[in-house]
């Protein structure tokens, strides 16, 4: 089938920006191509979508079930004035703590399949959003590497991670979490090593959220880890950072890519929106969730 958009790589293991198609209003059959091409490229940037927060919910419910439909990531605060970074309030730490590289709700018992994502207003300077191609990370480990983190796994929190950050994760006054992705259930255990769903790709699973993989001392665990985060994102060719623009959207496979947000002057408006599409349980599920998963 003929297809009416530009696919452009870009220059990276990973990755493509497509023009020639608005999603708000793309049919059927032309999503169905944009699928394949995003199981391809793990990242597609579309220029020029300019979503409306409805359209883009509509659009991410086109690709499957929602973790949630909208999420505004932001130093501009409900009432229109910026969040000061000398504030450090819970959104800054947490806005912060996405500095870190990671994968989506790792935290969670399902993690995400993937996200969409877009820029209302950007700053002149940072703000960037960077990907890092975790198939080619794990393709590029040596072999005694790849047979070490075939049989570890590791615990995946936003306590955890948050803390590392200096966010104190306490609960408020009426029992619950100020902030979305704190738990009390069990902490998730996932393999180092999973298996892609629809590409059948061995994916390396780790970033912010991973820690104490069981068999290994905190130091050993936490050390290791890090290495591998240094090696999945030492090499430039696996990472590409996006300078966003006014109406950019992207759609990214967040079970082979990990991202970060970066630094910008915060004295400058950031207003971005993110709609987290739902994993499928039987392939995202966490080791310690099957039994649940199996039951519900
Ligand atoms: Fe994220």
């Amino acid at each position: 089938m003929p297809t009416n958009f530009a696919v452009q790589p870009i220059d990276a293991t990973f990755g493509a920006v497509i023009t020639g198609v608005k999603l708000a209003t793309v049919d059927d059959a032309t999503l169905a191509e944009l699928r394949k091409v995003w199981l391809q490229y793990g990242l597609l940037v579309f220029p020029g979508q300019f979503f409306s927060n409805a359209e883009q919910i509509a659009f991410a419910k086109r690709l499957g079930p929602l973790e949630f439909e909208m999420s505004a990531l932001s130093n501009v605060k409900e009432d229109g004035t910026l969040r000061l970074e000398k504030d450090n309030d819970d959104r800054m730490k947490v806005l912060k703590g996405n500095m870190g590289w990671h994968m989506d709700s790792t935290y969670m018992p399902v993690q995400a399949k993937g996200a969409v994502f877009s820029a209302e207003e950007v700053p002149t300077i940072g703000g960037h959003t960077g990907f890092c191609d975790m198939r080619a990370a794990y393709a590029a480990l040596d072999d005694a590497t790849k047979a070490k983190v075939e049989k570890l796994q590791a615990y995946h929190s936003l306590h955890y991670s948050q803390a590392k950050a200096g966010h104190d994760t306490k609960k408020k006054a009426d029992g619950s979490y100020n902030g979305y992705g704190f738990h009390d259930g069990p902490v998730p255990l996932r393999p180092l090593v999973k298996v892609h769903p629809e590409t059948g790709e061995k994916i390396l699973v780790i970033g912010r959220h991973a820690h104490n993989i069981p068999g290994l001392d905190k130091d050993e665990s936490e050390r290791f880890l890090q290495e591998l985060t240094d090696f999945a994102t030492g090499d430039p060719r696996r990472v590409y950072h996006h300078d966003w623009r006014p109406g950019d959207a992207v759609l990214w496979d967040n079970r082979r890519l990990m991202h970060r947000a970066t630094p910008w002057d915060y004295t400058q408006r950031r207003i971005m929106w993110h709609s987290r599409l739902a994993g499928d349980p039987r392939s995202e599920i966490a080791l310690n969730y099957e039994k649940e998963a199996a039951v519900a």
